[in-house]
């Protein structure tokens, strides 16, 4: 009998998919993304109107995640029906989420509860939002309030979604509301989030000890396009070190580098403040010195036209399938914190609506992230962004980063082959030789050959 070869997962470990409220809920009217799309500022002028439908039915997708033996889901709560009004509480939306969190403890999927994915209440972004250092309190207060109607439901807690991507797209490329370009502004914003996530680590502490919390950044390759152009380097670490660590280094110590410490007030209480380290890694770009563009530190980013790409949105280039990576991101985000602490894998997704790269290309990440902890780094969980398609932000229902296919009309749900794949891993806690056979056999090479971990593409 020849004994198939697999890569198995450490015990314990934790599989599932992210997903966010705005996205999935439906009829979200509070908020400062329902007014950007009322404004008609979605690309393709679509709103989010029911999404996924959640806020009647997300029962219907948790089976999903139940049949593909999931045992963890992670969610987020909407800060504007948690509290409607300044000091309003609404013990309705509070029962809503206790339900969603009962019914997924009745699966044996435990809840990964994000008290921030985007979304800010009306009334919170009118009083200047996160830009306002004084408005950190308004937060605070909600998520001591949050954690202490779902404490007996949930542990585990992400303050805040993807601070960099929050800020810089908001305030500096304006693709996110307020939609502005304002580099102090964003540099502002993007520090009071780190403070806001120090605030809330220590109020959820307060009020659950043992609970695990934790943010989670959004960690982007950006490689020099030419790597023997020192300006292309010079730009691209620049980039680099701005976007993915500057925030991982504020929240570690508390204080940022040069140059950002000539503009940003340090935050106090900042080392020790978390839990875990939260990594969504979805892809890279290559960076090219461009001296007409001040805005992005003179870098132009771009994506390699060979590789093997993912759906791309009207103004986002969801860009390269890169699983190497992955890896690379792990280790950095370990070794920069001195491997402190845990690392989960908050998010990792592709946009494939017909589902011919996103099996292989899970496979293949999934393989690096195994590599990884071979390598003693202890990354515990895989969430993969997203269970069902949901609505894309600024780019509307044009992507779909779904393991289920959705039709947001009729509502009609179609599980992809990744989702089926999917289960099948999360079953096995292993990449098995069959399921690669099955769902893609040209990864065989890259998973289970010499050339795993080696730098290379994933070839068509
Ligand atoms: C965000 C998600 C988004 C995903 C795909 C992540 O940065 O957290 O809300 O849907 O990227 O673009």
């Amino acid at each position: 009998m020849v004994r198939q070869r697999s890569l198995r997962f450490p015990e314990g470990f934790l599989w599932g998919t992210a997903s966010s409220s705005h996205q999935c809920e439906g009829g979200n009217t509070n908020n400062q993304w329902y007014r950007w799309e009322q404004q008609g500022r979605i690309l393709t002028g679509e709103q989010s109107g029911e999404a996924c439908n959640w806020w009647e039915n997300a029962e219907r997708d948790f089976a999903f995640a139940e049949q593909m033996e999931n045992n963890a889901l992670r969610l987020s709560l909407e800060w504007s029906r948690i509290e409607p009004a300044e000091g309003q509480w609404d013990g309705a939306a509070i029962e809503r989420y206790r339900a969603m969190l009962t019914n997924l403890r009745f699966r044996h999927i435990k809840p990964i509860v994000t008290l921030h994915h985007f979304t800010d209440p009306l009334w919170f972004a009118d009083r200047g939002g996160f830009a306002d250092e004084v408005n950190i309190r308004y937060f605070v207060r909600y998520v001591s309030y949050a954690v202490q109607s779902l404490r007996d439901l949930c542990d585990f807690w992400v303050t805040i979604n993807e601070p960099n991507i929050y800020a810089f797209l908001g305030y500096l490329l304006g693709s996110y509301p307020p939609g502005e370009h304002d580099v102090p502004r964003a540099l502002q914003v993007f520090r009071n989030l780190i403070q806001a996530h120090v605030e809330a680590f220590y109020a959820i502490r307060r009020v659950q000890p043992q609970a695990e919390i934790g943010y989670c950044m959004h960690y982007h390759i950006l490689d020099a396009a030419n790597v023997r152009s020192p300006l292309d380097r010079s730009v691209a670490g620049i980039q680099d070190s701005f976007f993915s660590w500057a925030a991982l280094h504020a929240a570690e110590t508390g204080r940022f580098t040069f140059p950002l410490n000539l503009l940003l007030a340090s935050i106090p209480h900042a080392p020790g403040a978390r839990d875990y380290h939260g990594v969504n890694y979805y892809t890279r770009e290559m960076v090219r010195f461009d001296p007409t563009n001040p805005i992005e530190l003179f870098g132009r980013r771009f994506v390699r036209p060979e590789t093997v790409r993912q759906d791309s949105g009207k103004e986002i280039d969801f860009g390269e399938i890169y699983p190497y990576g992955l890896y690379r991101m792990l280790k950095s985000v370990y070794h920069r914190t001195r491997g402190n602490k845990p690392l989960y894998i908050t998010e990792n997704g592709f946009s494939d609506a017909q589902d011919d790269r996103r099996p292989r290309a899970i496979l293949e990440h999934l393989a690096m992230a195994h590599r990884a902890i071979g390598e003693g780094i202890p990354v515990r969980g895989y969430m993969y962004w997203t269970l069902v398609d949901n609505f894309e932000w600024s780019e509307g229902w044009g992507v779909r980063f779904g393991l289920i296919e959705l039709d947001p009309q009729t509502q009609e749900r179609i599980p992809r082959s990744s989702a089926s794949m999917f289960g099948e891993i999360c079953r096995a806690n292993a990449i098995t030789e069959g399921i690669v056979e099955r769902y893609a056999p040209k990864a065989l090479d890259f998973i289970f050959g010499t050339t795993n971990g080696a730098e290379r593409q994933v070839a068509v």
